[in-house]
C-alpha cells in the first residue's frame, strides 16, 4: 500500500516512485538480506523447495457454499500465494512468500475478550473444528487497484462471536494481527504503527460474508496468506483482512486501525469497495485481475462493494463518500 503524496504533489505512475522513503530503505534492505541468504549457497535452493511445499499443504475437507460463491474464473494458486502484502514480512509483493516460512503457526492460540459474557482463548486445532469448514469463491480486491479470485475455507465469523456471547455495549470488532519481531522481519521497517490492528462494525462482523478464514485451494492457509487464521471481507478492501490475528476484541467504541492512523484521508474505516469513490490518489473506478495481464487486457470495471449487493442495507441512510 502506497501511503504518501511525492514531494512535489504531483502523482507518479510507478509505486516506487511515490512510495515513502521508510519504505523505501526497508525494501532494500529486504534485498540486502535476500542477496546474503543466496551467497550462503543453499538459499536459492531453500527458496524453490519452499514454493514446492507451499503448494503441497495439510490438506482440509470442506463443502462448497455455492450460494456465496461467484463462478469466475480462479486466480492461480501461484499468482495468489507469492503475489502477497503481508507487510510484517517485507514491502514488496514476493516478499511474503520468500519471508514467512519464519512465521511459526503452531502452536497458536486466538484470545476474543471485550464486551462479552464468556471470553476465551481457543487453541487453533479447536478453532478448526468449531464449525464445519465451507468453500467459498470470493473476490479479493485490493484498495491498490487489484483483484483475485480465490477458493477460501473457513466459516462465518459469527459463529465465534456467538460462543462469548457479546454484552448490550457491544458495538465493534477490532482484530491484532501477531506483531513478533523475532519471526516478523518486517517489524522493522516502521511502515505502520505495529501490530497490525483492523476493525469492524458489529452487525459487519456478524454478517454470514465475513468468512474467519482457516485454508484456500483445499489446503490450509500459506503462511504468506495470513496463516493460520485470519479475516476475509469481501465487500471490503482488502487490508480489512487482518492476517494471522491473535486476538479479536469487542468493543463500545469505533477502534482505531493501523492503515486509518498512518493516513486517515486515504484509509477510512469502513474502506468498503466503492468505484464512485476515488483514492486521493487514484481513480478506484477499474481494476486489473492478477493472472490477466496481456498488455491489450482491458480493466474491469470496479462493483460497489466489490459486487457482495447483499450487504448494501448495512448501510442504508449513510454517506458513503464521507464515512470511505
Ligand atoms: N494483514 C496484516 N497483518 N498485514 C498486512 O500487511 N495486508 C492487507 C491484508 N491483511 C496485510 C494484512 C492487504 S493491503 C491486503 S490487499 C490483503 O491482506 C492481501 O491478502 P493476500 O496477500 O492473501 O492476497
Amino acid at each position: 500500500m502506497l501511503i504518501k503524496r511525492n514531494p512535489n504533489g504531483i502523482d507518479l505512475p510507478f509505486s516506487s516512485e511515490i512510495t515513502p522513503q521508510s519504505v523505501y530503505q526497508g525494501r532494500r534492505q529486504f534485498i540486502a538480506r535476500m542477496a546474503a541468504t543466496a551467497a550462503v549457497g543453499s538459499g536459492i535452493w531453500e527458496m524453490a523447495n519452499r514454493e514446492a511445499l507451499a503448494q503441497d499443504g495439510p490438506k482440509l475437507a470442506a463443502r462448497r457454499n455455492a450460494a456465496l460463491s461467484t463462478d469466475e474464473k480462479l486466480t492461480s494458486f501461484k499468482d495468489a500465494s507469492n503475489y502477497n502484502n503481508y507487510y510484517e514480512f517485507g514491502l514488496d509483493k514476493g516478499d511474503p512468500a520468500e519471508n514467512a516460512h519464519t512465521l511459526r503457526t503452531r502452536p497458536w492460540t486466538l484470545r476474543i475478550e471485550g464486551e462479552v459474557k464468556k471470553p476465551m482463548t481457543i487453541d487453533i486445532d479447536t478453532l478448526l473444528k468449531l464449525a464445519p469448514l465451507e468453500e467459498r469463491i470470493y473476490r479479493l480486491r485490493c484498495v491498490e487497484g487489484w483483484s483475485m479470485v480465490i477458493p477460501w475455507l473457513g466459516y462465518s465469523l459469527s459463529h465465534l462471536i456467538r460462543q462469548v456471547e457479546p454484552t448490550g455495549n457491544a458495538k465493534f470488532v477490532e482484530f491484532t494481527s501477531l506483531a513478533d519481531s523475532k519471526q516478523m522481519p518486517g517489524l522493522r521497517s516502521g511502515v505502520l504503527d505495529w501490530p497490525y490492528v483492523e476493525g469492524l462494525r458489529l452487525d459487519e462482523a456478524m454478517h454470514p460474508l465475513t468468512l474467519l478464514t482457516l485454508g484456500m485451494y483445499g489446503q490450509v492457509l500459506p503462511n504468506q496468506n495470513g496463516a493460520p487464521v485470519r479475516l476475509i471481507v469481501p465487500w471490503k478492501y482488502g487490508f480489512k483482512s487482518a492476517k494471522s490475528i491473535v486476538r479479536i476484541r469487542l468493543v463500545s467504541r469505533q477502534p482505531r486501525t493501523a492503515w486509518n492512523d498512518s493516513a486517515p484521508r486515504e484509509y477510512g474505516f469502513y474502506s468498503n469497495v466503492n468505484p464512485n469513490v476515488d483514492h486521493p490518489r487514484w481513480s478506484q473506478a477499474s481494476e486489473r485481475r492478477i493472472g490477466e495481464t496481456g498488455l491489450f487486457q482491458p480493466k474491469r470495471k470496479t462493483l460497489m462493494f466489490n459486487g457482495y449487493d447483499q450487504v448494501a442495507s448495512l448501510y442504508t441512510g449513510m454517506d458513503l463518500k464521507r464515512f470511505y
